[in-house]
């Protein structure tokens, strides 16, 4: 009795660690989070959240193209995101004559506003718990690949009845806790979409890496675009004669002060969570993965820093692509910290002590439970190895940029060498490898890849155990000791290459066929390419994937185990790019020994900033400082400054960028753009002492549309609450 009494404490107290500000919540399911979001100071209900009514805060959301959150803030369908988020529409309209990332966009009216090729917003209609029929037809104790066929069967039932309901709609079946249930996903996704107003890159960049993931922020990230529809209000392909979409439920703006300790809630596409992992995974991500992949990015950083630093082409080249290789890295770091910080495999051991414990307390749940863990366990002193290999195929080998290109023409060297391949589609594919090597040169250069080649084939060669070696590569090493070796190597291996001929290589793709494949096939870059990928295909992208599959079969019962095992707990599924609540209030913290962070920056701090002379990421137009110095501010400041950026205690990740932040009211009163970097193990393990997401301050944006581009009359369409 005694022993089943600790039990049951120890139990309690190792409770997954769900606390407060926790949680990435199903809208549909909010019901159960109310009361607690109330005494949190909130105002609406569920039902004001998520409906079907078709008039609900969610009608206002939309995924903003494949991966950030946006919202409507007019009944003429105009939509506000980050400006990361709209950055590679803004770039794709950009040119010499036209240079909106320097000078800012701003649409004086409807006809001025810029269509987007290729991007596309999507509403959720409706969202549905379909696990019951998604699995009716699964027998107990189906094989994995039996299962999945009979999940996916299903699921395209499911899909294709939404298809038949007459309205376009776009259907999505979702595993959710590793597929112990199912959810239906219906959108709407519109195709015209404008960009209406943007901001210059120094300001809806300001701080650039150097402030990437850090607070205090400045950072004025948002864009504005419009979504267009047909006569309907359907949606249609652009066309000159689509008009303003009427979206069913638009965001008021509230100008209030927001205060310390108010409540937000933060309502977007969070992307992807692993909550469950267990120690093993944590151990796996914190004292290999993220080391090894933190070190292969140093040394690319360092390359590109240096090239970056002495010529100015460069720098503009490589702009877009340090920025994309810095932001994981640095995510990685404080991922990392944040990890070792909370002692989070410790922790996860202990639970899983427990979750033993209870597995093996009686027979029935031990034949369902008890040999999960173990069997975990070691499927992960399999995967160890073979993710070390992985990781450097992703993060050393596919960083080599001339492999990468080596990589896109396999489908037409493929299909070249088919003989059933038709003229029409061998045509199609020419086209397509010619634009993707056009599109590759225009932002290459020769000398950085060069470097960053022999960099990452002498640090793999250093770090992988021979049996990775191919048989290319053993030859090289046994030439190369030192690294100017593998720097005359790589030079070499390049300039034998038609890849570094841009002439060469579009006059080759002209009239590819089949001679021409079968010289490819001799060429040292295609052949290096060709080489790594026929060794990692059968030793380990296989393995590795099949060693993931029965881990997500475990992973399965593990999680269900612990629902049972904490059934009074309110659990939420990891992220998985589908719309979710999160909740928490404006918050400071402590970073560090000394150190307390304040939830709010002001313009102020721009200026600040600005007068650092030697970080050009802090370089801002003299306009804005001029405003700042005239204290120009319009109606927009509180206690006579301009508020720019605000914290507060919401779990988000990836995905989450440009969700709206709503107040107690559900008015819009910022965007979610970042989190604090030492909330980035939050990914994993959530601490309400350090996870605080990042969100600019709807008035800094109202700011800059009036006082800055002088695009009031963009205001006129929104509803300005008080
Ligand atoms: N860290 C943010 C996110 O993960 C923003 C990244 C964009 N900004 C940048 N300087 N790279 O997406
Ligand atoms: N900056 C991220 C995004 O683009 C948000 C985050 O990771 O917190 O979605």
């Amino acid at each position: 009795m005694k022993r089943l009494l600790i039990l049951i404490f120890a139990v309690a107290m190792l409770a997954p660690r769900l606390r407060a500000d926790e949680g990435m919540w199903i809208p549909m399911l909010i019901g159960k989070n109310i009361d607690d979001m109330r005494k949190n100071g909130f105002k609406l209900t569920a039902e004001d959240l998520y409906s079907l009514n078709g008039n609900s805060l969610k009608d206002a959301i939309v995924l903003f193209g494949r991966g950030c959150t946006g919202e409507l803030i007019s009944n003429q369908g105009l939509l506000i995101t980050n400006y990361h988020c709209g950055y590679s529409p803004i770039q794709a309209l950009s040119s010499v004559e036209h240079d909106y990332l320097s000078n800012g966009f701003w649409a004086a009216n409807k006809s001025e506003e810029l269509p987007c090729q290729g991007l596309s917003v999507k509403f959720l209609v409706r969202m549905e718990d379909v696990t019951e029929r998604v699995l009716r037809e699964v027998p107990r104790g189906s094989a994995e690949s039996v299962r999945l066929k009979l999940v996916n069967k299903a699921s395209q039932e499911l899909i294709d009845a939404v298809q038949k309901e007459g309205v376009v709609y776009t259907a999505q079946v979702k595993p959710l806790y590793y597929g112990n249930q199912y959810y239906l996903y219906v959108y709407q996704e519109f195709t015209d979409v404008r960009l209406v107003g943007t901001p210059p890159e120094s300001i809806g960049k300001f701080g650039g890496d150097t402030d990437n993931w850090v607070w205090p922020r400045h950072t004025g990230d948002f864009s504005m675009f419009r979504i267009y529809a047909n006569a309907k209000n359907e949606p249609a392909d652009y066309s000159p004669s689509n008009v303003p979409y009427t979206p069913k439920r638009f965001l008021k703006i509230s100008t209030q002060e927001v205060k310390e300790n108010d409540f937000t809630l933060v309502y977007g596409f969070p992307g992807t969570t692993r909550q469950f992992i267990t120690s093993d995974a944590v151990d796996l991500l914190v004292q290999q993965s993220n080391q090894h992949k933190i070190n292969l990015r140093n040394i690319r950083l360092s390359i590109f820093d240096r090239y970056m630093s002495q010529n100015d082409t460069i720098r503009i080249r490589y702009a877009s692509k340090h920025a994309s290789v810095a932001n994981a890295w640095k995510k990685w770091i404080g991922e990392t910290i944040g990890l070792n910080r909370l002692n989070a495999a410790a922790l996860k051991r202990e639970q899983e002590t427990m979750f033993q414990s209870w597995a093996e307390s009686n027979s029935e749940r031990r034949s369902r439970y008890a040999a999960l863990l173990p069997a975990m366990h070691s499927l992960h002193q399999q995967l160890t190895p073979l993710s070390l290999v992985y990781d450097y195929r992703q993060e050393a080998i596919n960083a080599v940029e001339m492999l990468q290109l080596a990589s896109r023409l396999d489908a037409l060297v493929y299909k070249s060498l088919n003989p059933a391949t038709k003229a029409d589609e061998m045509k199609r594919l020419r086209e397509r490898a010619k634009r993707s090597v056009r599109q590759f040169y225009k932002d290459y250069s020769f000398n950085v890849d060069v470097e960053v080649c022999a960099a990452m084939l002498s640090t793999y060669a250093a770090q992988i155990p021979t049996e990775f070696h191919p048989d290319v590569l053993m030859q090289v090493e046994q030439h190369c000791k030192t690294p100017d070796d593998w720097m005359r190597f790589a030079v070499e291996l390049y300039s034998q290459s038609v890849f570094a001929d841009t002439l060469g290589i579009m006059t080759l793709l002209s009239d590819f066929d089949s001679t021409t494949a079968k010289h490819l096939l001799t060429d040292p870059v295609y052949r290096l390419h060709r080489d790594f990928e026929a060794m990692f295909e059968p030793k380990v992208v296989r393995p590795y994937y099949g060693i993931q599959d029965s881990l997500q079969l475990l992973y399965r019962g593990y999680v269900a185990g612990l629902m049972e095992l904490h059934s009074d707990k309110n659990f939420y599924p990891d992220a998985n790019l589908t719309l979710r609540i999160t909740y928490g209030r404006v918050k400071g913290f402590e970073p560090k020994d000394g150190v307390v962070y304040a939830p709010f920056t002001t313009l102020d701090g721009v200026a600040e900033k600005a007068a650092m002379l030697d970080v050009s990421d802090y370089r801002v137009p003299a306009r804005l400082l001029e405003l700042h110095k005239n204290k120009d501010y319009g109606p927009y400041a509180v206690n006579g400054k301009i508020p720019v950026a605000f914290i507060a205690a919401n779990h988000t990740t990836g995905g989450n960028s440009g969700s709206p932040i709503l107040n107690a009211e559900g008015h819009l009163i910022g965007l979610n753009f970042d989190r604090c970097w030492e909330s980035t193990m939050s990914d994993v393990m959530y601490d309400p002492n350090y996870c605080r997401n990042i969100s600019l301050d709807i008035r800094y944006v109202l700011f800059i549309i009036d006082k800055y581009a002088q695009a009031g009359y963009l205001l006129s369409e929104m509803e300005i609450v008080n």
